[in-house]
This record gives structure tokens, C-alpha cells and sequence, in this order.
């Protein structure tokens, strides 16, 4: 469990491990958007079903997170922080829960838009809406920009994070890597 100073061994496996599936998610992502469509061959379209299907992991993965971060105590931010540098960080963390779920709904709705079904390792899921061309050229876009998003996020809070730990000598890091609680 977490307490008010510290991230417990559950919240540090989530993060990272999340840390890790989002942003291969990002990379698949973008190297399998820019294959060419001439043909759709097939390495295209394998990793298009390995991107759809650990997406689908991630939204798993997110609803537990936000189980646990809903049930658990929220670790303060170091004391001398100025007060914009709080709001700050507090806010990036909420649009990451926001993109944990934005990104692969988006991504499942673009599917079920193209009637194109999704599966989470051999088990079909259900389409969430209609076959409709324009929504889906509309969810592909999307889809894209919050991953856009993501990856500008990334960069905000990795570099802080480097920041609190090289220049600041804080235990901003320290309390989240694996190890630290256990
Ligand atoms: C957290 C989970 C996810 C992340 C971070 C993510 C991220 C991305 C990114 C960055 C792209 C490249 C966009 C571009 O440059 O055009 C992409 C493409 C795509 N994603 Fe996801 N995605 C996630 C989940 C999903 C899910 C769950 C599905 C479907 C069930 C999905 C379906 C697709 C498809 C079909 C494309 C290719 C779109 C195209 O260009 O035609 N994604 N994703
Ligand atoms: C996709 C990548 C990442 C996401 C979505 C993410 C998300 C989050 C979220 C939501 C929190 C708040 C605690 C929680 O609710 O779990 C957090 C805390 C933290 N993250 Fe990340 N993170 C990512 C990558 C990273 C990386 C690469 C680093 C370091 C280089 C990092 C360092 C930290 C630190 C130090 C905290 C603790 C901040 C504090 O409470 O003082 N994160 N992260």
C-alpha cells in the first residue's frame, strides 16, 4: 500500500510496467502507421494486431491502476516545491490517467468504425459502435493526436523527473523505482 510519504510495491510495478507497455505502444504505433498500406502486407497488419491487442491490455492495466490510486494514499510531493510546480506535476499525472483511457477507447472505437474486430488473445470483443467511414477517419486522427500527446508528456515528466534526482538531489525518483520499498 502507499502511505503519505511513499509509493508502495504496487503502484511502482504498475508505473513502470506501464511506463514500459505505453511507450512500446507509442513506437509500434507510430513504425506500423507509416508502412505502406500498397498491398497491406502482412507485416503490417501482425503488428496492427499485436498493437490492438496489448492496447487492450493497457486499458486493463489502467482500470486496476486507478483502482489502486483511487483506494490508496496519494504520496505528497516534496515540501519546498512552489506551489505552480505542484499544480503542475498534479495535472500532468491526471491527463496520463485521462490518455490511459482516451488512447485505446479511441483506438477500439476506430476499430469497431471500420468494422474491423478487435480481439484480446483469441477472445472477440464487441464493436462499440456502427460501421461509419467518416467517424473512423475522424477516431484515426484522433487516436493519433492523443498519442502525439502522450509522447509530449512523456518527455515533460521523464525530464523532470531527471531534473528532481540530477539537479534538485530530492527523492522524487528515489520513492518511485522499484526497490525503494522493498
Ligand atoms: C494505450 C494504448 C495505445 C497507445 C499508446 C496507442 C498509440 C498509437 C499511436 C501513437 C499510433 C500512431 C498514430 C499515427 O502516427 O498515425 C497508433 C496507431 C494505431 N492504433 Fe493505437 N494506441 C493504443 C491502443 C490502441 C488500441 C486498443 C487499438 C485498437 C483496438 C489501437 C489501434 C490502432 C490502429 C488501428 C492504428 C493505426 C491507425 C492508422 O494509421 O491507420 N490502438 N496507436
Ligand atoms: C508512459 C510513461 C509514464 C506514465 C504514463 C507515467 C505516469 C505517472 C503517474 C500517473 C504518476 C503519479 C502516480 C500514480 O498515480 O501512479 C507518476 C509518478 C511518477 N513518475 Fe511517471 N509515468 C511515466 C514514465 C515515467 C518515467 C520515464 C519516469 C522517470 C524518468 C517517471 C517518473 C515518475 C516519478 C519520479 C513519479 C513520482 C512523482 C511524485 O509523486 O513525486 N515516470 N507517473
Amino acid at each position: 500500500m502507499n502511505t503519505e510519504q511513499d509509493y508502495g510495491t504496487v503502484a511502482i510495478l504498475l508505473h513502470w510496467l506501464m511506463a514500459v507497455l505505453l511507450v512500446a505502444l507509442t513506437v509500434l504505433g507510430v513504425y506500423m502507421s507509416g508502412l505502406p498500406d500498397v498491398g497491406f502486407d502482412k507485416i503490417k497488419l501482425t503488428l496492427i494486431v499485436y498493437h490492438k491487442e496489448y492496447g487492450i491490455l493497457a486499458l486493463g492495466l489502467a482500470l486496476l491502476r486507478l483502482a489502486w490510486r483511487v483506494g490508496n494514499a496519494l504520496p505528497a510531493l516534496v515540501k519546498e516545491l512552489p506551489d505552480w510546480q505542484k499544480v503542475t506535476a498534479r495535472f500532468v499525472h491526471l491527463c496520463f490517467y485521462a490518455l490511459m483511457f482516451a488512447l485505446p477507447i479511441s483506438g477500439w472505437l476506430m476499430s469497431s468504425a471500420a468494422s474491423i474486430p478487435v480481439y484480446f488473445f483469441g477472445f472477440r470483443l464487441p464493436d462499440l459502435i456502427p460501421h461509419n467511414e467518416y467517424r473512423f477517419q475522424l477516431l484515426v486522427e484522433v487516436h493519433k493526436w492523443l498519442g502525439y500527446a502522450l509522447i509530449g508528456f512523456i518527455l515533460l515528466h521523464a525530464g523532470a523527473a531527471l531534473r528532481h534526482h540530477f539537479i534538485s538531489r530530492d527523492n522524487t525518483l528515489k520513492k518511485i523505482l522499484p526497490g525503494s520499498r522493498l
